[in-house]
């Protein structure tokens, strides 16, 4: 067994154990939670910005699949939504995509935190539109990771039923060509301020270990996971 520690410039600080997986982790978040002392704004005005949000990413946010495929997001952890919000205001994510993205996706911090929580109560069912045919070897891979390639299990993290955990996204139920898009692009579509490092550095080795059919195949269990 050996002990690795990976030290990002901010407020993140991951602990990892690793013989077959990634067993231990501590993170220490100060930097996330920052301003919540901002006034919120009116009722009528989240709810306007709500629609807005819907419109894309479905009424109860179960996105949408197709070739630009629009993410889950019902459900989600606060913590991750509110994170993402912020990291497409800071052009810390999709830098490639975009100018209108980031201001799509950068209301207030107020804003953000109520739009957060009330998307992490919805309960969409999942869309279920991955390949069926590749439902087992995903699940193998989620649960045990790829050992002989150095891919750690996915469940180690994001946790045994894909629910996720404060900034650690849950997976269950996310759109396939979503999924599939984001680990083949993981480098270009995050952590794109080298200068500050976010979260997005804790999953760039996973991205980079898994290959194309793994990723096919794990993204398609979650496609169809409660
Ligand atoms: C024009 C369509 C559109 C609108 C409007 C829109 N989104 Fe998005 N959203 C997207 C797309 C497309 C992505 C995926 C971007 C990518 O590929 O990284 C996304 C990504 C996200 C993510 C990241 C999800 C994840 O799993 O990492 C969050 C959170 C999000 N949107 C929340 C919102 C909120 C809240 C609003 C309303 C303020 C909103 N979106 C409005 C299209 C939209
Ligand atoms: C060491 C912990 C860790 C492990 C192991 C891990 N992840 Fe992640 N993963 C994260 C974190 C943290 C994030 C959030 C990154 C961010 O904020 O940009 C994430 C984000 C993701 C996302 C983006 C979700 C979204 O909604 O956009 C996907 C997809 C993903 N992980 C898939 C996987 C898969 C598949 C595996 C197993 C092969 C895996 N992860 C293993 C920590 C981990």
């Amino acid at each position: 067994m050996y002990h690795r520690e990976i030290q990002t410039p901010r407020h993140l600080r991951v602990q990892l154990m690793m013989p077959l997986c990634l067993s231990a982790m501590l993170f220490s978040t100060t930097g996330i939670a920052a301003d919540h002392d901002v006034a919120t704004p009116a009722a009528g005005v989240i709810h306007a910005k709500m629609a807005y949000c819907q419109d894309c990413h479905g009424p109860s946010g179960q996105g949408y699949p197709g070739f630009s495929p629009i993410p889950r997001i019902g459900g989600q952890t606060i913590q991750y939504l509110e994170a993402q919000l912020k990291a497409f205001a800071e052009s810390r994510r999709d830098a490639n995509a975009s100018t209108a993205m980031s201001s799509i996706h950068g209301p207030s911090e107020p804003m953000r935190a109520a739009l957060a929580e009330h998307f992490s109560k919805l309960d969409p069912e999942p869309i279920a539109d991955g390949p069926k045919e590749l439902v087992a070897a995903g699940k193998k891979i989620y649960a045990e990771g790829v050992p002989t390639s150095n891919v750690p299990a996915c469940s180690a993290c994001h946790g045994p039923e894909a629910k996720g955990r404060a900034e650690i996204p849950g997976l269950a139920g996310q759109l396939y060509p979503y999924t599939v898009a984001q680990l083949e692009g993981w480098s270009t579509k995050r952590g794109n301020d080298l200068q500050n490092a976010d979260m997005a550095a804790v999953m760039t080795p996973v991205a980079h270990a898994i290959s194309h059919d793994q990723i096919a195949a794990v993204a398609a269990y979650l496609s169809y996971l409660k």
